[in-house]
């Protein structure tokens, strides 16, 4: 069985999919301070399997425990963290209390349980502002300009001295470029709380007109076009890239490091003009200042994860575009629609027969 922190979120729910369809029991623990219970009951229906589920919080150790005793775990995906960069900077205290006590406290109640195979969530942020492009896995980890990025490399540095310190551990640093689209069913998708932060989910709610209009960030960027470039990465291919991960952790021991994302960047103008080939309609925008903290560029050299872990993403930006756009199109406000609203919507029908079913 794998445990699954995080399960209920954006990208731990897909994973939690992928689990299931390869064959694997999953425990998720989740306290769902950011995702929904129904983002799972929708990933049992696409596997026609079941998910155990426990609402609890990562940082609770005796829980942990408990969880570690009575449940036959093997190996834990660890997705469970808060990743707001603005939140962050408001609230300091709370994003190295989650990302980083948080690890802390499951790693200790892993080794007490004599589990010893980790997954961990970080992210290309690590990076900093890298003068090299495509960033290799190593390339020198730069300086955060948030308390979210920071945690994450926090929790990197304390797995990295954890692993060095007793040599039972294997533990996966996945570092994500960015995640975008949405499982090809429709079923689950990023529900992002509040106004929208990253670029996809904004462009999506201007499209199902929840938001007036796009702020592209900066068009001066030392950039083909000027806007900013980065590397979009199919949740679904994110996803796959942790089965292969936790395959890995059975060969290997101590920390291994691997980039997930494409290799190839796209600027938020090619994002818009994509976008608006899916919708078939123009995405309202204004060009608007740089955003503070945002670098120019950044993509992956995938090199490493295609040689030793036989994974690559595969899928384009038009299907990642097009499963986003399906996903909110048929969920316009996310899991927590409105059925009755929607019901008339041929889209939502479908969505709320294939659960009923
Ligand atoms: P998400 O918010 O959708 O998922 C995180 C999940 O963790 C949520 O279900 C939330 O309820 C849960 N959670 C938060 N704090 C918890 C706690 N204390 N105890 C138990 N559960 C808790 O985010 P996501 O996009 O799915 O991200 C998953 C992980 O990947 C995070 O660690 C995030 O930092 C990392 N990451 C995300 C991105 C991205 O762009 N989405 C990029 C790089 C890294
Ligand atoms: N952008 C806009 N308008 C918006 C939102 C974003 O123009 O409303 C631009 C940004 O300036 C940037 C690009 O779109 O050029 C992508 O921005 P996102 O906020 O979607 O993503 P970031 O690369 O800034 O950051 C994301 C996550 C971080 C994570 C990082 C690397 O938010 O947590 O990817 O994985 F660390």
């Amino acid at each position: 069985m794998i445990l699954v922190t995080g399960g209920a979120g954006y990208i731990g729910s897909h994973a939690v999919l992928e689990l299931l369809q390869a064959g694997h029991e999953v425990l998720v623990l989740d306290n769902l301070c950011n995702s929904s219970k129904v983002a799972l009951d929708r990933v049992e229906h696409l596997a026609g399997r079941t998910v155990q589920f426990v609402k609890g919080d990562v940082r609770n150790r005796s829980l942990l425990n408990a969880l570690f005793a009575s449940y036959p775990i093997e190996a834990v995906l660890h997705f469970a963290g808060l990743k707001a960069v603005g939140e962050s900077v408001r609230e300091p205290l709370r994003y190295y209390e989650t990302n980083v006590s948080g690890s802390i406290a499951l790693c200790q109640a892993m080794a007490e349980a004599g589990i010893f195979k980790l997954v961990f969530s970080s992210s290309a942020t690590v990076y900093g502002d890298s003068p090299r492009m495509p960033i290799t896995e190593n390339c020198p980890t730069g300086i955060p300009t948030n308390p979210y990025g920071q945690s994450k490399l926090m929790a990197e540095n304390v797995l990295r001295g954890l692993a060095e310190s007793d040599p039972r551990w294997s533990i996966a640093l996945l570092r994500y470029f960015n995640p975008i689209g949405a499982h090809e069913s429709g079923l689950i998708g990023e529900d992002p709380n509040g106004i929208p932060n990253n670029l996809l989910p904004y462009m999506l709610q201007v499209a199902i007109g929840r938001r007036k209009h796009l702020s592209v960030y900066g068009a001066d960027y030392p950039t083909p076009d000027g806007t900013g470039v980065r590397d979009y990465i199919h949740v679904v291919d994110l996803a796959k890239g942790h089965l292969k991960a936790l395959e890995r952790l059975s060969l290997v021991h101590g920390v291994s490091t691997w980039n997930l994302g494409t290799g190839r960047g796209y600027s938020v103008r090619q994002m818009v003009t994509a976008f608006e080939e899916v919708i078939g309609r123009p995405l309202p925008h204004i060009y608007k200042a740089r955003r503070p903290g945002d670098i120019a560029q950044c993509w992956s050299d995938t090199t490493k994860a295609r040689d030793e872990l036989g994974w690559e993403a595969k899928k384009g930006l038009l299907t990642m575009l097009t499963d986003a756009w399906r996903w909110q199109s048929r969920n316009p406000q996310g899991y927590g629609v409105d059925k009755a609203a929607t019901a008339t919507k041929k889209a939502d029908t479908a969505t709320e027969t294939a659960l009923a079913s």
